[in-house]
């Protein structure tokens, strides 16, 4: 079948690892073998938990998308004048919603850039690459589908000015060395001219923290419990997902939400390809997410350590949200 004119201007391909990385039976096996029970957040996405968090990001708690998209909304012509790029490269695209304000910028200034979103969940990346096709007709789109933490080399060479974006908070879902490790990474696969924009979530009030994570229509709750049928399905698990509970708050000596599956009852749960089974007590917790929360200081020294200097940082009054255009040293 022939492709269409907009099709033509879509590839997606796959990004191998660079370096081993633990297949899901083993984080299984590390992870909820033994206490305290935890899972890497990469596997919540499946096409489902991709578009069950597509919703978290509408609901009326989760202020973190519209305060960024708002950010975005106004700064986007000044980062795009800023950088210059030739290349938007964009690391857990998702859908890229918010992304369509650097793309529009870019077509104001008639900055004609590729868009690279690299993503875990190929269904999205597809999908959001025929969206932006469609919307920007000038508009080339490189998908990228692999799993960022398995290393940055094997990203294609990308030649030209590049603008690496990383939005939605997403760094506060690593731990603080591990998101040091990741940013100084990414850094040492820039050139001295490319740039970061980067997106990170403040420290605020508790209660505000607390129902972003909690929202009353239960979108995230389903978005957390989610996780389960995708062990159900890739392990052959049997987890009863009405014995479980979503369960997320603000550790407040950590600076982080933390997002747990919590067993409503005792249960054992059989892991056949491990030949092993995990008992639950009744109140036994599985940790799926933490998110932290920055201040200007803890961002901008993060920054720093993976060997950033900030060039522009845009705050709404209310401090809710940071975005930080930043250089490597
Ligand atoms: N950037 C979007 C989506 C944020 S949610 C926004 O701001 O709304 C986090 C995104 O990162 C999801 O789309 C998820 O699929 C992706 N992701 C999570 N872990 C990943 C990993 N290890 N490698 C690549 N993408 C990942
Ligand atoms: N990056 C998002 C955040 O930290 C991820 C997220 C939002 C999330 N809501 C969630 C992860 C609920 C797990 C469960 O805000």
């Amino acid at each position: 079948m022939a492709l269409t004119l907009q099709q033509q201007r879509i590839n997606c391909q796959k990004v191998l690892p660079a370096r081993d990385v633990s297949s899901l039976l083993e984080d299984v096996r590390k992870g909820l073998l033994q206490t305290p029970r935890k899972l890497p957040a990469k596997y919540f996405y499946d096409d489902h938990g991709s578009q069950l968090f597509d919703k978290i990001c509408d609901t009326k708690e989760y202020y973190p998308t519209r305060t960024e998209d708002s950010l975005l909304e106004t700064a986007a012509s000044k980062i795009i004048e800023r950088c210059k790029p030739e290349h938007v490269i964009e690391l857990g695209s998702g859908t890229s919603r918010k992304t369509r304000r650097l793309l529009t910028a870019c077509e104001q200034h008639c900055c004609q850039v590729t868009y690279w979103p690299f993503d875990v969940c190929e269904e999205i990346v597809r999908e959001a690459s025929e969206h932006l096709v469609d919307e920007y007709q000038w508009l080339d789109v490189n998908g990228l589908v692999g799993d960022y933490n398995a290393g940055l080399d094997h990203l294609p060479r990308i030649d030209g000015k590049s603008l690496y974006v990383f939005l939605g908070g997403t760094i506060g879902n690593f731990e603080h060395d591990d998101g040091v490790a990741f940013l100084s990474e990414l850094r040492k696969n820039m050139s001295s001219e490319d740039m970061l924009l980067m997106g990170a979530d403040r420290v605020k009030d508790e209660g505000i923290l607390n129902a972003a994570y909690n929202d009353e229509t239960g979108v995230t709750a389903a978005f957390n419990l989610n996780l389960l049928n995708v062990l159900n399905r890739e392990v052959d698990a049997d987890f009863d997902s009405e014995k479980f509970e979503h369960h997320a708050f603000f550790n407040h000596d950590e600076s982080q939400i933390e997002m747990h599956l919590i067993a409503t009852e005792e249960q054992t749960v059989k892991l056949p390809v491990l030949e092993e089974e995990i008992s639950f007590s009744k109140g036994d917790s599985i940790l799926t997410e933490i998110s932290r929360k920055f201040t200007f200081f803890s961002l901008s020294s993060m920054l720093e350590e993976a060997g950033f200097c900030l060039d522009e940082h845009f705050s709404p009054d209310n401090n809710y949200f940071s975005l930080v255009l930043a250089s490597p040293t």
